[in-house]
Parts: structure tokens; C-alpha cells; sequence
């Protein structure tokens, strides 16, 4: 009895050692050259019956692949929008806007160009600066560009991505290159094209990821509005101050403590 059960787990150990060997050996056939088919022992679905557009098939009577459209039915996504029908609904009224400043976009708007130009960037944005768009931009800048800039936009080691980066983030708030409009890298639309197009060395090279995909037009101009607004925090002086406030202000807090205040993190 003892033997018995000792020679079928042999058997069974021999049997197993066989089918690995043959399956090592298929394996070594995968990459081989040859003039055969190839073999297949797991087709998974490289095959499968289908019909491709506009040939004949013996399934329909017609003897046509393709079937004629119901009447009345509109394929998915081929549909002219009905401004009527998206004005009220929720999220049609922010398309409707989006699309109506696509279809008004000229360069300027759209890349920051001067009109007519490839490479002129427009020193002042063409878009009206008011406290909504400052608030979107904060919104925006804080979502987008403060894990490496830092909230403060100082750049350096105030973002928590910024930090690990490989390049040190830009500092965008004192830095003099960013602060004169006149300049080349100071002007509002250089500042809006490196947010939608990120910066990249001559060869390909990624320094800053572009942010085009998630920051629109309208949302780039308003971080521009709002990087102007860190420059102005990051650079006054008490003259910048209105007189008639400096007295309810109190006195500035002790250097230590402005120091201690490295908040970068948030
Ligand atoms: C993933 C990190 C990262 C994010 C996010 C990021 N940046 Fe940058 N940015 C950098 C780095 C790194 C540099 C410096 C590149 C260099 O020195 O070549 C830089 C440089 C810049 C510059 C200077 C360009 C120049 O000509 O030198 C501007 C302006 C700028 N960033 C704005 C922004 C704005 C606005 C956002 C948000 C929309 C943003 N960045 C998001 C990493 C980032």
C-alpha cells in the first residue's frame, strides 16, 4: 500500500517535470525566425471575427457590411449644440462661455502674442483686471503652481514638489527678470505662455511641465494677475503703504519671528 502511493507521487512528480520541459521548450519558440504561421497556444484575442468598414459580408441580405442609419437617430457626439439647451443647465453655461471666447480668441488672447508677431510677447495682458479675476488666479495658482513655486511664488525649496525637484523652481516673486514688463521674460504673455506651455531645454528636456491641459486661457491670464499681486506683496516697502493706515498697522513683528514663518509647506 505504502509503495503504491510512494511510485503515483513519483509519477505525478515526472509527469510535472515533463510539462515544464515542453513548456520551456514552446516558450524558446516565441521570437524564433521562420517562414511557418506562427504557432499559437494562447491566442488570446490577436484573432477574432469582425468586419471592417465598407467590406461585404454574407451576414446582412444586402450583402453589405454596414447598416444605414434609423431614421431620426443622431450618432453620439455629431450633434450641433443647441445654445438654447445648454443656457440653462449648470455646466452648458460655462461651455457656452468657454466656446465664445475660443471662437473671439486672436493671438494675443490666445498665445500672448503681439498680433502679427511669433515671438513678441505683449507686455500688458488684454484682459481687464479686476478682483474676480486676482481671486480666480489665487485659486488657480494655488492649485497649479504653489506645490513647486511655493504660495509665496519664491520658488527654491518653498513648494513641497518644488523641493525634490531637479531643477530649483523659479522664484517668481522677487526674482528681477519676472518683475520688469519690459523685459524679456517679464512680460504678462512670456508669463502666460510658459503656464500653457511649461519650459523645455532645446532638447526636449523637461524644466517646467506646460499646464496648458488644465489651466485655460482665461485662468492663465488671471495667474498671471495674481503673480503680480505676490510680486507687489514680496517687494514693498513701508511707502507703499497708505499713510492713513500705518498708525492702526502696530509695530512689525520682530525679525525672529518673520523668520520662523516659513509656511511653504501649507
Ligand atoms: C513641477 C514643478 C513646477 C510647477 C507645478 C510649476 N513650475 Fe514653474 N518652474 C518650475 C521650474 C523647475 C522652473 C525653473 C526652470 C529653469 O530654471 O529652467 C520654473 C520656472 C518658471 C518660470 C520662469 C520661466 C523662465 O523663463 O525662466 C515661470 C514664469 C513659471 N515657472 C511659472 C509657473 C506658473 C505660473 C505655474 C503654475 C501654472 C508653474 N510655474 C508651475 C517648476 C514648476
Amino acid at each position: 500500500m505504502h509503495t503504491t502511493r510512494h511510485t503515483s507521487g513519483f509519477s505525478a512528480y515526472l509527469a510535472l517535470g515533463l510539462l515544464g520541459a515542453s513548456v520551456m521548450t514552446l516558450g524558446a519558440c516565441r521570437g524564433d525566425r521562420s517562414d511557418e504561421p506562427p504557432r499559437r497556444f494562447f491566442p488570446d484575442m490577436d484573432h477574432q471575427p469582425k468586419v471592417k468598414a465598407q467590406t461585404s459580408s454574407k451576414f446582412f441580405e444586402d450583402g453589405s457590411s454596414q447598416r444605414t442609419h434609423v431614421d431620426g437617430v443622431v450618432a453620439f457626439g455629431s450633434t450641433a449644440h443647441d445654445p438654447a439647451m445648454l443656457e440653462h443647465s449648470e455646466w452648458g453655461g460655462t461651455y457656452l462661455e468657454d466656446r465664445a471666447s475660443m471662437l473671439d480668441a486672436d493671438e494675443t488672447y490666445a498665445f500672448g502674442l503681439v498680433s502679427g508677431t511669433t515671438d513678441q510677447y505683449v507686455p500688458v495682458m488684454p484682459v481687464e483686471v479686476t478682483s474676480e479675476l486676482i481671486e480666480r488666479g489665487q485659486e488657480r495658482f494655488d492649485i497649479y503652481c504653489s506645490m513647486c513655486h511655493g504660495y509665496d511664488g519664491l520658488g527654491g525649496n518653498s513648494g513641497t514638489v518644488g523641493r525634490l525637484w531637479s531643477i530649483p523652481p523659479a522664484n517668481l516673486a522677487q526674482d528681477a527678470r519676472f518683475l520688469d514688463r519690459a523685459g524679456a521674460q517679464g512680460s504678462d504673455g512670456y508669463l502666460f505662455h510658459i503656464i500653457r506651455n511649461g519650459l523645455y531645454t532645446e532638447d526636449g528636456t523637461i524644466r517646467m511641465p506646460s499646464y496648458g491641459h488644465a489651466v485655460n486661457e482665461h485662468d492663465a491670464w488671471a495667474i498671471v494677475a495674481y503673480l503680480r499681486v505676490l510680486q507687489a506683496a514680496s517687494n514693498a516697502t513701508m511707502d507703499d503703504v497708505d499713510p492713513s493706515v500705518i498708525s492702526s498697522l502696530g509695530a512689525p513683528p520682530a525679525a525672529e519671528s518673520t523668520e520662523s514663518t516659513d509656511g511653504g509647506e501649507g
